[in-house]
């Protein structure tokens, strides 16, 4: 995901930005920038990649005396990345990086492009300083100008923006991505979040969305969104970076669930549209002579795979099988080149997933990855890859890099539905009208928090868990369980509801804890009687519904109820807390349990 840096004052400039956009490397990236202006004149770098190849290009400069200066990682998303389409970009005589996307940008750039101005990357964000000079031509006051370029914009952002029109400032607006200002004596700072700055601001103040203003000779002017100047309460700085890049959680998993709702909309910008799905990366060719589909993954990316093989057979209407990697490389498995083979994997170095991988490519299968991790082994052993944008997942317990992989299993789904000419267009355009609600779903609120971490303390005993659901439920059942038993490591099971009274129902007592997933949009009258069985024996049932349900001992009442997934990706959040707050009253290191490691590497 993309980060911010800026800075005024004194020092060296280039090392204050690229030492802070090191610091915001974590969350993922794969182009980089900065600009500077000193003494009336405006130096710019860019590179592709690593931020060292940005540190190798500036290598000959640095920057003495006063100045102004932004940087910039960029995470693609309109347009691939490229230098040109890495911030800071250009304007005529001006620069600007932003984080976020403006919706309305095709809408700007035509406007200018009308006036003759000359686009060069494929950017939302290169309307911005465009727009910025086109009003500054006019008002001639930056100040103004800015204001009523931010004006025009709509949807996300966090933005910087330096000019020669006026060399000793820096220009900021937020609204709907983070954006914070650091301060030491005379000297500014700007970051998208607090860790490149800690260390050398002593005192920061974290804007509110609709904030603009201004950075000038160590002062900074600060106006709320309906244009009244505001009194900045500074606060003073942490000094702890780890605690800093966890933003306050008090673990990485705990932010990975709460960043959820904001990476579902980095999966899903540029590939939901209107009114179809589309995947700049693949090649329609790919599906051509595609009659099955086979997908091998391990962990929680089996689990998204199997919840994938439902839609896809219903809604794509194409069989589709699911394999754990580490079976199916020693089963002798008949490969079929009318078959495509699809991996996921988080992070794209899982040995078992890439060997099998390579077992298809030898079979002369087409291959396609799910992966968040670009230009891993599993990616560069596919013939094709859709990345799933989730940012580097810290914690060993994986949340945001499934729900993103089940939502590229559904994209995709609808996709092939589409090329296939399986689905209606009325199906696609309910479909596509859920995926849009998906992000809205996934918010953590302090409501359901809390219920969770209250609930928890009576389901830390007991002799195990099941976690039950049917259809699609069934592997977040099996996903739930998962998580509950790697960090709680308490025995927890996953089982498909209605498979329970032909032998684990045995178990059932007041000590075994059902956590039952009981969606309203499928199967509710067939999961309902399962659970009653289940209640009938003294099971400990809790329910999480959109329905009241009265035999349960504990009750999540859930929101949504219009659409199977949109159920899903509710009870996917519940789940996650649940495992989460129990483990932390147990006491454990929740990001690092034990025996586990991110990457499994070794068969
Ligand atoms: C569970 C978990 C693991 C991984 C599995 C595969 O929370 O993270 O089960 O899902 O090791 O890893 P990837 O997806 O990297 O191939």
């Amino acid at each position: 995901m993309c980060g911010i840096v800026g800075y005024i004052g004194a020092k060296e400039k280039k090392n204050i930005l690229l030492d802070g956009l090191k610091e915001l490397e974590y969350r993922g990236y794969d182009s980089a920038g900065i600009a500077i202006i000193e003494n009336g004149e405006l130096k710019h770098f860019k590179a592709v990649g690593k931020l060292k190849n940005l540190r190798d290009k500036t290598k000959k400069y640095s920057s003495s005396g006063f100045g102004v200066a932004i940087g910039h990682t960029r995470w693609a998303t309109h347009g691939k990345p490229t230098e040109l389409n890495a911030h800071p970009h250009l304007g005529e005589y001006s620069f600007v990086v932003h984080n976020g996307i403006i919706e309305n940008y095709q809408e700007i750039k035509n406007e200018l492009e009308d006036v003759g101005v000359n686009f060069l990357s494929q950017t939302d964000t290169e309307t911005i300083v465009h727009l910025f000079e086109k009003n500054n031509t006019n008002l001639n006051n930056p100040f103004h100008a800015f204001k009523k370029t931010i004006s025009k914009l709509n949807g996300a952002y966090a933005t910087l923006l330096i000019t020669e029109a006026e060399p000793e400032s820096i220009f900021f607006a937020k609204n709907g991505s983070p954006m914070l200002i650091g301060f030491n004596g005379d000297e500014i700072y700007f970051a998208s979040s607090d860790t490149p700055i800690i260390g050398k601001a002593t005192e920061v103040y974290y804007l509110e969305d609709g904030e603009y203003g201004y950075a000038k000779n160590g002062e900074v002017k600060l106006f709320d969104s309906i244009g009244i100047e505001k009194e900045i309460i500074k606060k003073p700085l942490a000094t702890d970076k780890k605690m800093a890049q966890k933003d306050g959680f008090r673990f990485f998993m705990e932010k990975e669930i709460y960043e959820q709702s904001q990476v579902m909309n980095d999966c899903m910008i540029g590939r939901v549209l209107d009114n179809r799905i589309e995947f700049e990366e693949l090649d329609s060719n790919l599906f051509r002579d595609i009659n099955s589909i086979k997908i091998c993954a391990c962990g929680t990316s089996y689990h998204s795979a199997l919840t994938g093989a439902y839609l896809l057979e219903r809604l794509a209407k194409i069989p589709t099988q699911v394999e754990i990697a580490s079976e199916f490389r020693y089963k002798e498995p008949l490969l079929q080149k009318d078959t495509l083979f699809i991996t996921i994997s988080q992070s794209g170095e899982t040995a078992d997933t890439l060997e099998a991988l390579k077992m298809a490519n030898r079979a002369g299968l087409k291959s396609l990855t799910i992966c968040n991790v670009d230009n891993s082994s599993i990616v560069r052993e596919s013939s094709s890859a859709i990345l799933t944008r989730a940012g580097i997942e810290k914690g060993v317990a994986s949340t945001k890099a499934f729900a993103t992989q089940t939502m590229v299993l559904w994209m995709l789904t609808l996709y092939i539905a589409e090329l296939k000419g399986n689905i209606s267009k009325d199906r696609l355009d309910d479909e596509l009208h859920a995926i849009r609600k998906i992000p809205k779903a996934l918010i953590v609120t302090d409501r359901l928090h809390d219920k969770i971490h209250r609930l928890s303390k009576r389901y830390l005993h007991g002799h195990g868990f099941f976690f039950i659901g049917r259809d699609i439920f069934f592997p977040l059942a099996l996903e739930g369980a998962l998580k509950l038993k790697e960090i709680s490591y308490l025995h927890a099971e996953g089982y498909p509801a209605g498979e329970m009274k032909h032998g684990p129902i045995a178990l059932a007592d007041s000590e075994l804890f059902t956590i039952a997933l009981m969606p309203k949009s499928l199967h509710y009258d067939k999961i309902k009687s399962n659970v009653e069985e289940l209640s009938a024996r003294d099971a400990t049932i809790l329910a999480i519904s959109p329905e009241e349900f009265e035999l349960a001992d504990d009750f999540i009442k859930t929101k949504y109820s219009s659409h199977a997934m949109l159920e899903f990706f509710e009870m996917m959040v519940i789940t996650q807390l649940l495992a989460l707050e129990i483990s932390i009253r147990l006491g454990n290191d929740v990001d690092m349990p034990r025996n586990l490691a991110k990457s499994v590497t070794v068969e």
